[in-house]
């Protein structure tokens, strides 16, 4: 038994103060699989990749490449071993070429000097092998994020010894994207790679793995084969209890006349970022911007907000013109802004998650009138609450939750300001099924109370559960509005695909 593992963790365990993050876990990785490695927020999974990968010392249990005992001590000697990680962030240099960062750390050499030649081939070989058309003299920043992640892969493939691990790789790539990336672990199973694959999106597991290993609270629940193990088993096998499909669809935005608008945007654009655009947020609305990666959604996020400067149009919040905009003033205004890529421009890791909680709410108060330190400790419990934000406590850090947590954290920080306005960008990303289901109801709550909200996600099903209205943008023009019945899914896949000759322009088609 074990010797066809190409990988196997026997019986692992994981402490840090006040969690135990791994209790005795199983984990086997086969030769030419896909292996999707699932969990809640929180489960353990990245502990359990970054045990194999050399990050975490362990406490119990045993690691076996192909079948020999390994301790790997650091990231860096576990390379040498053959494991190598691809997390969701590209940990590469955009400075250089695409072939000097896949011999980062280990260019060849002709007697002493860097043997171009000899790295630029053996990069077109490889990247042809993973069928990837790529200039390897262009500097990386050239190219789009999903082609930087699938440079890092061959680099990964490159050093592996038979083993790829992916934490998350596809969180920030479109439809296409993922696609491609698909294709490129298709290859690399048939090859007789064995693959870790961790991800929130559920269709994406069934559309690509083969197996999958189920994690609860640090704890082995179980390994299925994908073909037999259904959606609704597997959430139930992560959260814990029974779960049903009716639960995930959970309920609509409610109708709402047209109140009075908290925020109107004429004409509003900048040059070489977003075309002019007009936009209306009502009181309570829930207004969705859908679109594809690069299409203006951020952009339009970063206007209204004040972090890009806008060279035309106007902005006028709550019955006042906005002369010029800018984040202090966007605060000070009721507007709240959760960005999409909370490395970024969210979390600071270095403060607690209560001081990274109360942040907004204190720079809206000004820096001379402190938030006492019990009122901070309430207001950061009262969120860790709400949102189920699993930490020993709100004095930890925030570099050592897991990254849904984190997200997490930094909704809080905004819904700590009582915002009247807040714009949310791509607020459940890499957020687990069951929580991305109570912030939905949550931001439908919220809306209930008054409070405006903008989103933008990249999941369509996301935007049509919880909005009003969804303004569809392509290649940074506004092509058109759906509202009511009009608000499906293929409907608005269909006037990204077909822009905006077919609609229109702006007046788009109406509820
Ligand atoms: N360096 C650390 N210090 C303290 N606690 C940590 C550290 N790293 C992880 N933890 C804790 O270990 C537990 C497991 O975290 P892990 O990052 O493995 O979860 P995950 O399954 O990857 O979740 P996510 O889906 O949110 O990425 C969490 O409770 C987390 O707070
Ligand atoms: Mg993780």
């Amino acid at each position: 038994m074990g010797t066809d593992y190409v990988l196997h963790m026997k019986g692992i365990s994981k402490s840090f103060p006040g969690v135990k993050a791994l209790s005795n876990v199983d984990f086997g990785l086969r030769k030419g699989e896909i292996h999707a490695l699932m969990g809640e927020n929180g489960a353990g999974k990245s502990t359990l990749i970054k045990v194999a990968t050399g990050v975490h010392k362990w406490d119990a249990g045993e690691v076996l490449l192909a079948g020999r005992t390994i301790a790997p001590k650091s990231p860096l000697e576990a390379q040498r071993l053959g494991i190598s990680t691809v997390y969701q962030e590209v940990n590469l240099c955009p400075n250089l070429s695409v072939a000097e960062n896949i011999y980062i750390g280990r260019h060849p050499r002709k007697r002493g000097l860097i043997d171009w030649h000899k790295m630029y081939q053996g990069s077109e070989r490889l990247l042809e092998r993973l069928d990837l058309a790529i200039d390897v003299k262009q500097p990386l920043s050239h190219y789009s994020v999903a082609i930087q992640q699938m440079v890092a892969i061959a680099r990964a493939v490159d050093i592996s010894n038979g083993i790829l691990i992916l934490d998350e790789p596809t969180s920030s790539l479109d439809a296409n994207e993922v696609k491609q990336l698909f294709k490129v672990m298709r290859i690399l199973k048939q090859e007789g790679m064995g693959i870790v694959f961790v991800t929130h999106f559920l269709d994406q597991v069934y559309e690509v793995t083969d197996r999958i290993t189920v994690l609860r609270n640090g704890m082995l629940v179980g390994e299925y084969l994908t073909k037999d193990l259904t959606k609704t088993e597997l959430v139930s096998h992560m959260i814990g209890r029974e779960w049903s499909v009716e639960e995930a669809t959970g309920k609509k935005a409610v109708e709402r006349t047209a109140g009075e608008n908290f925020l109107e945007a004429t004409s509003l654009g900048k040059r070489g970022s977003i075309n002019p655009i007009d936009l209306q947020i009502g009181k309570g609305e829930v207004l969705g911007l859908a679109g594809l990666l690069g299409s203006g959604r951020t952009e339009i996020a970063k206007l209204i907000f004040g972090i890009d400067k806008a060279d035309e149009g106007s902005l006028t919040i709550d019955g006042e013109l906005i002369s010029s905009m800018y984040p202090q003033k966007a605060i000070q205004k009721g507007l709240g802004f959760t960005p999409e890529d909370r490395k970024v421009a969210g979390i600071i890791g270095e403060l607690t998650i209560r001081e990274n909680i109360v942040l907004a709410l204190q720079a809206r108060k000004g820096l001379f009138s402190f938030i006492p330190l019990r009122k901070q400790k309430e207001i950061a419990n009262y969120y860790i609450d709400l949102l189920k934000i699993k930490t020993p406590s709100a004095e930890q850090k925030i570099e050592n939750l897991s990254g849904g947590n984190q997200q997490k954290v930094i909704l809080a920080r905004w819904l700590a300001t009582q915002p009247k306005l807040l714009i949310l960008d791509e607020p459940t990303r890499g957020i687990d099924v069951g929580s991305k289901m109570e912030i939905r109801k949550l931001i439908l709550d919220l809306a209930a109370t008054g409070i405006s909200i903008l989103i933008i996600s990249a999941e369509l099903e996301e935007i049509v559960q919880c909005c009003n209205r969804i303004i569809v943008l392509r290649d940074r023009i506004k092509i058109g509005e759906v509202a009511g019945a009009n608000m499906r899914e293929n409907i608005i896949m269909e006037m990204i695909a077909k822009g905006a000759e077919m609609y229109g322009g702006s007046d788009g088609i109406g509820a």
